[in-house]
Formats: structure tokens, C-alpha cells, sequence
């Protein structure tokens, strides 16, 4: 068993043999032609890939052979994203560069049992956990050769988004109750909503959402203004995300999650739908080995982390079993509560459920600028009734869950994070964040010709906190509308063309 730890667990620098290692490892297939199945750049195009961008960018010499079209059509795009392929699809990403990286360490004389590290910027107990580890900073090796798992192209240090900043690495997703969420309007499950092959566009899931897609543009971040593609750090745009050799570090540590999710809780399971574990029908996966040959896969073949040979050295909850009701219980300072809703408890959440529209916004938005500001009118009995699950006295195991989706959020580049606030017309909105939403592949998902058709990325966010803490206040019972403000952290130009479709606001109870 390869047992892949944490990066920081031995200081996330050069003295750790594993990131030696993992440097030495990277480097040798740094230098194989992007024709072989095993370089470093051919497994980055297998995630996505753009020509003429990693031309600019000094990633690909337009005079190298590429790979037959045919090997391209089948290995080369496939990253599944807003879909309930992300968790499986990068697993067996994942086992490929790790089982090729280990065959090169072996022959270059290191560990056989190496194993990829994984970030942990969530860790509360180590001060370091999100700042990028030394190990990827320094633009030199302890032998002052140049450092393979250095890029230029990493400007969260410039910008200060590194160290990661806390609301970025929470792990409320840990709190969903089921994996397979839903496209229209309710939770998007812990994996996402289920779709045929999708390389981008639509909902993502929890976990896709946060942290996964902020923490990329948190790292990659941009350069002036962004606005052209060779500006954005390679983590910002899933065609050169990678390239980058924090990427791997990073999508262990999102892997290592849903090893969490299964483990504490065990009404937490995996899909068994066949379309799920033996699909996509469309078009399947594959990756290349460590001699070369093709691997097909399916999630039902990377169920199971030990079938595959590796192990985490830790996938404890961090968030000792805590609930999303019992958090905002505690939040609201009602936590002499929380026993009540233990028994009764989130549980009941596990069976589907079906969403309702209350209320909607009535124009497309622009953004531009650093706020933005719409009003949602809400549907008054439909609010009321939703009023009555509120209150905590009352014989109701669990209130009805409302969320906000921004729909077909489309951009002309990524790399934006947009704050999303709500709250009672006219009040002060500066306590009541709901989230953010990270422009990680939007522009991609809003051009026409991608299979999706352009209809960009839908966000949604579980906001019942905000209407639980409204209800205490007695502010929710004449609720006939909210406010949702989008503050972007860097104000928006034309040039991003940022719009949201519609706001809207759902229901999803028993
Ligand atoms: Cu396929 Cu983190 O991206």
C-alpha cells in the first residue's frame, strides 16, 4: 500500500525526501517529448489543453511532433467538471501521473513506495496549512539547479490571495447529505449533479465549488488585469491548471475529501447507478500507464482507494461530526438546540428531494464595477409557509433548505472571485456572506461552440443560515423580497463581460 501524507508533515520543503522526489520525478518527465504517453505535458493536455496558449506561454514548441489526432481525441480534454464524474474522473487522473512520476523516481535510485503528497490547506492545527508549501516557492533546488516545481505563472503570492485566506478552504461541503445533487435549483449533492462527459459547464457540486475551484484561482490568480488568457496563472484556467505541479497536491487533498465524506458519516455513500459507475456512455476514460498502455476506467473501477493500491494518512472529520443544522444552530448561538437536532438531524436530507422556485430577479446582469446589487421578489404564501419550518420550537425535524443559484454565470476570462452577500431589502449587508463563486472554467463554459452551448456555469448556495438568523430576528415574516449583492474582489470591466442570467431562490424541504 502507498500511503500519500500530507505535504506539510515534514515541513513542505527539500529536506522532505518526497518532495525531492517529486521534483527529480517531475523533472525527467518534464524533458519526454509531448508525443509520449508518460511527459509531463501530455498528462497535463489530458486535463485540458490550448495550443496557441501554451505556445505564448513557453509550455509547447510549435515544432514538436504532437501525438496522432486519434491519441488525441481519446486521451487529451476529458477533466469532468460540474459534474458527478469530477470526484471519479481525477482519481484515475490522479493514479496515472502518480503511478508514472513513481516509475520515474525508482529508476532515477529513489523510495519505491513513493507516493503523491497532499495539501492540506484546511488543517486548523498546522499555522502554515495554506500558504504553498516552500518547497513550490523556491526558484531553485538545495543544489541551486533550477526548481521543476517552481512556475512563474503562480500570481496568488503578488496579489494576496496565498496564504489561502480561511472563508476559501471551509469545508462546508463535507456537511452534504448525498452525492448526487440536482441541476435545478436545490443542493448540488457532495459530487455534483449527474451529467453524460462533461469537460465544463453547468452546476458544480459542493466540494467542486468550495474548495476546489476558489483554491485554483486563489493560486493562479492574474497578472494587470487579467483580461488576456496570457495573463491568468496557470491555475486559473482548467486548459494550463496542470502544467503546474501543485495542481496534483491539490486534487489529492480533494480526493482525500471524499475519503472524508464516506468516513464520517456512514448515510454518506457513492452513487450505485449504473450510468455513474459504468458510464459515461458518451465517451469514456482513459489514462495512460506507467509503461505507456492505455488504462479505461470507470468510477466503479476507482471505488475504492486500497483496489488501487494507496492509502491517506489521515482522513479523520475535521469537523467532529458537526452537521450543517447543528452549525447554524451554533451560529446563531442557539447551540442548547443542537441536541434536539442531533437526533433528528440532517439524515432526513438524505432522501432526494425536489426543488421550488419562490422567487426570481427580473433582468440578465451585467457586472461591472466592485458591486452589484438585485432584488428577488418572493412568493408570499410559498414564504410563509417556508417561515413556519423555521421555527426551532416547533415538531419539525429539519426546516426546509433554501438556495440561491446564480444562473449561467458567463465571463470572457476566469480568475475573478465574486463575493455573494444577502440580506432584507435596505439592511446592512456586510455580515451576511453566503459565499463566493470563483470563475474557474466559466469562459470556456460560455463559449457557443462548447457542448454545453454556451450556457456558462450555475452556482448555488445553501443560504437557510441566513433565513434561520432573519426568523430569530422576526425580520422573515413579512418577507417579500431579498437583496443579493455580488462584490467582486477586483472591480470588472466590460472587457470581463461578466453577466448572470437569473437570481433565483428555492425550496427544497420534505
Ligand atoms: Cu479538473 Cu481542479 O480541475
Amino acid at each position: 500500500m502507498f500511503t500519500r501524507k500530507s505535504v506539510w508533515s515534514a515541513g513542505g520543503d527539500f529536506s522532505d525526501p518526497t518532495l525531492l522526489w517529486y521534483a527529480k520525478g517531475v523533472a525527467v518527465l518534464k524533458q519526454r517529448p509531448i508525443a509520449d504517453p508518460t511527459s509531463w505535458s501530455f498528462l497535463a493536455a489530458m486535463h485540458g489543453m490550448d495550443n496557441n496558449l501554451w505556445i505564448q506561454l513557453g509550455y509547447l514548441n510549435a515544432t514538436q511532433p504532437l501525438p496522432d489526432p486519434s491519441v488525441q481525441d481519446s486521451y487529451w480534454k476529458q477533466c469532468q467538471h460540474q459534474s458527478w464524474y469530477f470526484l471519479p474522473w481525477h482519481r484515475g487522473y490522479l493514479y496515472s501521473l502518480e503511478s508514472i512520476v513513481r516509475a520515474a523516481v525508482i529508476q532515477a535510485g529513489g523510495p519505491a513506495d513513493w507516493a503523491l503528497p497532499y495539501w492540506n490547506y484546511s488543517d486548523q492545527t498546522n499555522p502554515n496549512a495554506r500558504d504553498l508549501p516552500p518547497a513550490f516557492s523556491q526558484q531553485t533546488m538545495p543544489d541551486g539547479t533550477p526548481n521543476p516545481l517552481y512556475v512563474p505563472q503562480r500570481y496568488g503570492q503578488q496579489k494576496g490571495t496565498l496564504p489561502l485566506p480561511t472563508g476559501d478552504v471551509a469545508l462546508t461541503a463535507l456537511q452534504s447529505t448525498f452525492f448526487t445533487g440536482s441541476n435545478t435549483g436545490g443542493d448540488p449533492g457532495f459530487g455534483g449533479p449527474a451529467t453524460p462527459f462533461s469537460h465544463s459547464g453547468n452546476t458544480s457540486g459542493n466540494l467542486e465549488s468550495l474548495p476546489h475551484n476558489i483554491v485554483h484561482v486563489d493560486v493562479g490568480n492574474y497578472l494587470r488585469g487579467g483580461v488576456t488568457a496570457t495573463d491568468l496563472g496557470l491555475m486559473t484556467n482548467p486548459d494550463t491548471a496542470a502544467l503546474d505541479p501543485i495542481f496534483y497536491l491539490h486534487h489529492a487533498n480533494i480526493d482525500r475529501l471524499w475519503e472524508v465524506w464516506l468516513n464520517r458519516n456512514s448515510a454518506n455513500q457513492n452513487p450505485t447507478d449504473s450510468a455513474w459507475l459504468n458510464g459515461p456512455a458518451d465517451r469514456g476514460f482513459i489514462v495512460p500507464m506507467a509503461d505507456g498502455q492505455g488504462w479505461p476506467y470507470t468510477a466503479n473501477d476507482v471505488l475504492s482507494t486500497t483496489t488501487l493500491g494507496y492509502d491517506y494518512d489521515d482522513i479523520q472529520d475535521p469537523l467532529s461530526g458537526a452537521t450543517a443544522r447543528t452549525t447554524r444552530l451554533t451560529q446563531l448561538g442557539r447551540a442548547s438546540d443542537v441536541s434536539f437536532s442531533l437526533s433528528g438531524g440532517d439524515e432526513a436530507m438524505t432522501d432526494k428531494q425536489r426543488a421550488e422556485l419562490i422567487g426570481a430577479n427580473s433582468d440578465k446582469l451585467t457586472l461591472l464595477g466592485s458591486s452589484v446589487s438585485t432584488r428577488v421578489h418572493l412568493d408570499e404564501p410559498m414564504m410563509q409557509q417556508t417561515s413556519v419550518s423555521f421555527d426551532l420550537s416547533a415538531d419539525v425535524p429539519e426546516p426546509d433548505h433554501i438556495y440561491l443559484n446564480l444562473e449561467n454565470i458567463r465571463s470572457d476570462v476566469d480568475g475573478q472571485v465574486i463575493d455573494v452577500y444577502v440580506s432584507p431589502p435596505g439592511a446592512d449587508h456586510a455580515e451576511s456572506q453566503v459565499g463566493s463563486v470563483a470563475l474557474f472554467g466559466v469562459r470556456k463554459a460560455s463559449q457557443s461552440d462548447q457542448p454545453h452551448g454556451g450556457m456558462g456555469v450555475t452556482q448555488v448556495f445553501d443560504i437557510t443560515h441566513v433565513v434561520d438568523a432573519l426568523y430569530l430576528e422576526g425580520g422573515l415574516i413579512d418577507l417579500s423580497s431579498l437583496e443579493v449583492h455580488l462584490r467582486p474582489r477586483d472591480a470588472l470591466t466590460e472587457e470581463h463581460n461578466v453577466t448572470v442570467e437569473r437570481i433565483s431562490i428555492y425550496r427544497e424541504g420534505k
